[in-house]
């Protein structure tokens, strides 16, 4: 079944063509005019999904050489994010599914994150506990299913991404600047500096990132290291994100961990997920590198789940964007 997948949630405008969970052709450009911003401009992001979305979607139709016509089903995601980006990407992607008069499937942007790891060569066994870390949102989730999927717990202030990028951002680094940070980090000495972590107890599964600024900042003042700084930063964030998942993971016997979302790249994240599940049970599942940040392969994948379990799930063409997700019951297709 080929589903052309769509994502726009943020600043990453990406199209793929999916076979089931298999890659077909991909293509995504990521918005750099915003770096000189410190953050992401909404209208500006929401203009340039409108710019290129059309010739990144065209391309990866192109590169697999299937017409618009052939293809079974539509999917894109309806949120949480930007309301102008998702507009951007739902109403082209249900205006080529209305148009093609084939079903249309609202993706629930946190699920698809999840979903990177479905369909792959090793299966993920249930139940799997799941740390979701982005520059939007920090979760943990159980995941009974690749349909049941309940939060236990997420961030109280700002997300894991969020704070990478403030703190990169108060070194002088690019936004966003997690990736940059892990690099200056590999240059540090992490027990140099002392960073004391909010809500530290593994057994909470709530996060709270906000007040690592001043710290930081404080530390900055007083002439810190930027290398031993980073490295600090980055191992006390990594160690306190498994530390928390491995509590679940146990409190639930789980069968699997996964982990996925822009933070889930980290250096120091990675190791400390590899350290506490050396395996075999729990399985860890970390993503492919390009595909832990925004990635249309793994809204593909969400739609493809939901197919699999139910092949006449749709949207309907009324699906509407949405910002926010205050939920505790995960629904990978939105209604
Ligand atoms: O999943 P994602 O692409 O977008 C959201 O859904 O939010 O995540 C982007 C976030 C940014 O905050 C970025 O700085 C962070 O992921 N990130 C990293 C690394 N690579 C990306 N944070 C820490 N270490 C990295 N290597
Ligand atoms: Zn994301």
């Amino acid at each position: 079944m080929l589903v052309l997948a769509v994502e726009s949630s943020c600043d990453d405008s990406a199209a793929a063509l999916m076979d089931g969970p298999v890659v077909l052709a991909e293509r995504s450009r990521s918005q750099e005019e915003h770096a000189g911003h410190g953050g992401v401009v909404p209208e500006i992001a929401s203009r340039l999904h409108l710019d290129v979305l059309p010739g990144i979607a065209t391309a990866v139709l192109e590169e697999a050489g299937v017409d618009l016509h052939e293809v079974d089903a539509f999917a894109a995601t309806a949120g949480p994010g930007l309301a102008g980006s998702l507009l951007v990407g739902l109403s082209w992607t249900k205006a080529a599914a209305m148009a093609c008069r084939k079903p249309f499937l609202g993706i629930n942007h946190l699920a698809a994150h999840l979903c990177i790891h479905y369909g792959g060569e090793r299966a993920v066994s249930f139940p799997a506990i799941a740390l979701l870390a982005s520059g939007g949102h920090t979760c943990i989730f159980l995941m009974r299913s690749w349909t049941r999927i309940e939060m236990l717990g997420g961030t109280r202030d700002d997300a894991a991404g969020e704070a990478f990028d403030k703190v990169a951002k108060m070194m002088g680094l690019g936004f966003p600047g997690g990736a940059e940070l892990d690099a200056l980090a590999a240059q540090g000495d992490p027990d140099a500096v002392r960073l004391t972590m909010p809500l530290p107890d593994p057994a909470t599964p709530e996060f709270s990132f906000s007040g690592l600024k001043t710290a930081v900042r404080l530390l900055l003042e007083k002439g810190t290291d930027h290398r031993d700084l980073a490295a600090s930063f980055n191992s006390s964030v990594a160690g306190l994100l498994a530390a928390k998942t491995a509590f679940q993971a146990r409190a639930h016997c789980a069968r699997s961990v996964v982990a996925a979302g822009g933070v889930s790249a980290n250096s120091a994240l990675r190791r400390a997920l590899e350290k506490a599940f050396p395996g075999p049970r729990p399985e860890l599942f970390l993503p492919d590198m390009p595909m832990a940040t925004d990635n249309a392969v793994m809204v593909g994948r969400a739609a493809a789940s939901v197919l699999d379990s139910a092949p006449l799930a749709q949207s309907g063409y009324s699906c509407n964007a949405f910002a926010r997700w205050d939920g505790e019951v995960l629904e990978t297709l939105v209604v």
